[in-house]
């Protein structure tokens, strides 16, 4: 019997390195990404110490120790803390660099990659060192690694509408490497219906929109994303499954949901991944995809998040391949580029 158990051990282990390379290896589409949320602890100390800023913590396992989150506040005052490393051009360069060589590791071939404007002009950071460092990283990343991006602004949503509004006419200037607007940061008590005018403006300069809505705010966030702010794709959107009404209108029109499983679960927005409705709702055609986030910040990348559904839920092939074409279909990406990611995901399909 000793044996017998030797022998399912080690079954198991080559089954889960199977899945591990098969997922790895999927071409994948990054669509809800924080760039300031890829900050990992090396990084953070390494510019702390070149940028000669005090840091609350000693050494790296006292970081991930402080990475323990009981809601979506409690994060976002660590990742604010974190992101005050971030002084100068280079650092945001390095920052994203660090976040495309993993993208490259794992086969996310397309990225769309939010920034908090407002968290660096707040500490005196020019709008234009913010995105300089990180366009040129993009840049970089599609003439060196192949990868293909859209920049997204994101206004905070404790902030005024006003500031918002400010933030966008200096984003004015940046309109060849700025592709969208969004709304981050605390969702309670800070309703889409605040930001009306500025995404209205927005939407007259020619900018795509997006916002983050039923994270942890109520599924009424996600119909006035929808109705007030005439969004093209919602952030998160988990909530939708409260109301049924709301879900027959995410179906019909397609509207894309850009899911984040490991950041839920660090969130407490499901209590577990075995309680994750992302398989559910994908099988009742909405278009969901899966997104890593914040993945410093919440345990994994893109091959993680995968790994993590297909550990708790069970994630056969064919539904890791509708997620993707989902991604693909939601991107921003121009129509011959979202042919070639069609044509690699459909020939990494066929080919197994
Ligand atoms: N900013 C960074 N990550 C976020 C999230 N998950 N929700 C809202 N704002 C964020
Ligand atoms: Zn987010």
């Amino acid at each position: 019997p000793r044996l017998c158990l030797g022998r399912d051990f080690f079954l198991e282990k080559i089954m889960s390195e199977i899945s591990h390379n098969w997922l790895n290896s999927l071409p994948k589409i990054e669509l809800h990404l924080h760039i300031e949320g890829t900050l990992e602890p090396e990084l953070l100390f390494k510019l702390a110490k070149r940028n000669s800023i005090q840091l609350p913590f000693n050494n790296i396992s006292e970081v991930k120790e402080a990475y323990q989150f009981s809601n979506l506040q409690d994060f976002l005052d660590i990742y604010y803390q974190g992101a005050k490393v971030l002084l100068h051009k280079q650092d945001f360069y390095d920052l994203t660099w660090a976040y495309l060589l993993k993208c490259q590791e794992q086969n996310v071939v397309h990225v769309e990659p939010f920034f908090d404007p407002q968290t660096h002009t707040s500490r005196g950071v020019p709008f234009e060192t913010v995105v300089n460092g990180i366009s040129e990283a993009l840049a970089d990343a599609k003439e060196k690694l192949g990868i293909s991006s859209r920049l997204i602004m994101c206004f905070l949503r404790h902030l005024s509408e006003e500031s918002a509004i400010e933030t966008l006419k200096f984003s004015g200037q940046f309109m060849g490497v700025i592709y969208g607007v969004g709304l981050d940061s605390a969702e309670m008590g800070n309703p889409p219906e605040k930001f009306q005018n500025v995404f209205n403006m927005a939407k007259n300069m020619g900018y795509k929109l997006v916002a983050h809505a039923g994270e942890e705010g109520p599924a009424s966030y996600i119909w006035s994303c929808l109705d007030i702010l005439n969004v093209q794709r919602i952030d998160h959107g988990i909530r939708a499954i409260d109301d049924p009404d709301l879900m027959l209108r995410l179906i019909e029109t397609q509207m894309p949901l850009t899911v984040c499983p490991l950041s839920n679960v660090k969130l407490r927005v499901f209590d577990s991944m075995k309680n994750h409705t992302i398989l559910d709702m994908l099988d009742l055609g909405l278009c969901v995809t899966v997104n890593s986030d914040d993945p410093s910040y919440f345990g994994g990348y893109m091959t993680e998040n995968f790994l993590a559904l297909d550990d708790s839920l069970g994630l056969s092939k064919d539904q890791a391949s509708r997620l993707i074409k989902n991604s693909i279909d939601a991107s921003f990406a121009e129509e011959g580029r979202k042919q070639e990611l069609f044509n690699l995901l459909n020939s990494y399909i066929t080919n197994q």
